[in-house]
């Protein structure tokens, strides 16, 4: 279905919304969306806001009233339910605008906008998932004290193990989806609340035999406000990767023993 609403230049990329979501983030919300469409002009964005206690909601607003193109959204939303919960609500409401592809953004400008249209180029030419990745030549991470080194490191380790795929950033948070990708996959199946979405996402992805690609960037640790990050997103990471893992091995031995 396609909006004639939303402008588009024939490649997917020209139907590009970067979904942005935020908990507590007022102080980091302008920069970020004012050095997003100075990279990428002509995609529209929606803030995704959890009802921030800092009043981020009402910054988003108001960056939305002031643009004067109209490329700005708010998705007002009750309460915390994670980035999971929030990017899922995001694609709905992209996929039903029809935008042709879904971009995950942080707030805190961790995600440099400057590497979008190399993602987005990447998508043009025919990938289904792109994500932007510390890991392969070319990315990299600044700042991080060396536990989140040590915890990031280790959950791809540990998913590339355990789920038996080669990624190197599987658990990366910026990201380029094919909003057809996105339509074939059941969104209300997903109950991954916290960071482990972004493995359950490719892991279904890759199901689907859909392609993914990594492109570098480089992630720079955030200088305002504080990470979400807590060892209940980190302990149902790892129950949750383990246990796809195990289906997906079930699932091959039966398919080799044709039962
Ligand atoms: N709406 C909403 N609701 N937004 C949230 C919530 C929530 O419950 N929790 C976090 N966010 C928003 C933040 O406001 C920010 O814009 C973005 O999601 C990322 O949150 P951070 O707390 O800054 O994440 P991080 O820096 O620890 O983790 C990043 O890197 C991880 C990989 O190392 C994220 O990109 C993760 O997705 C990624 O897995
Ligand atoms: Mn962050």
């Amino acid at each position: 279905m396609t909006d004639p609403n939303v402008p588009g230049d024939g490649t997917p990329s020209g139907r590009t919304l970067v979904i942005i979501p935020t908990y507590d983030e007022r102080e980091n919300l302008p920069a970020v969306v004012e050095r997003l469409l100075a990279a990428a002009p002509d995609v529209s964005v929606l803030v995704a806001d959890d009802n921030s206690p800092d009043g981020t909601g009402e910054v988003a607003d108001r960056l939305a009233a002031e643009d004067p193109r109209g490329r700005i959204s708010v998705l007002h939303r009750a309460g915390k339910e994670g980035l999971g919960a929030a990017y899922i609500a995001g694609f709905r409401w992209g996929l039903d605008r029809g935008y042709a592809v879904l971009v995950e953004m942080d707030a805190d400008g961790s995600h440099p906008p400057e590497r979008l249209p190399a993602m987005l180029d990447a998508i043009d030419a025919g990938a289904d998932l792109v994500i932007g990745s510390r890991y392969v030549p070319g990315g990299s991470v600044v700042n991080w004290p060396w536990q989140r080194h040590v915890i990031s490191r280790g959950g791809n380790v540990y998913s590339r193990i355990m789920l038996g795929v080669d990624i190197k950033d599987i658990t990366a948070g910026y990201r380029a989806y094919r909003a057809d990708a996105l339509r074939e996959m059941d969104l209300d199946a997903i109950e991954s609340k916290g960071y482990c979405f972004q493995i359950d996402m490719t892991w279904r992805m890759l199901g689907n035999g859909r392609t993914v690609r990594e492109v570098p960037i480089t992630f720079t640790e955030r200088t305002v406000g504080q990470s979400k990050m807590s060892e209940s997103i980190f302990r149902e990471a790892a129950v949750n990767v383990a246990r796809w893992g195990w289906e997906g091995r079930r699932r091959r031995l039966r398919s080799l023993i044709g039962r």
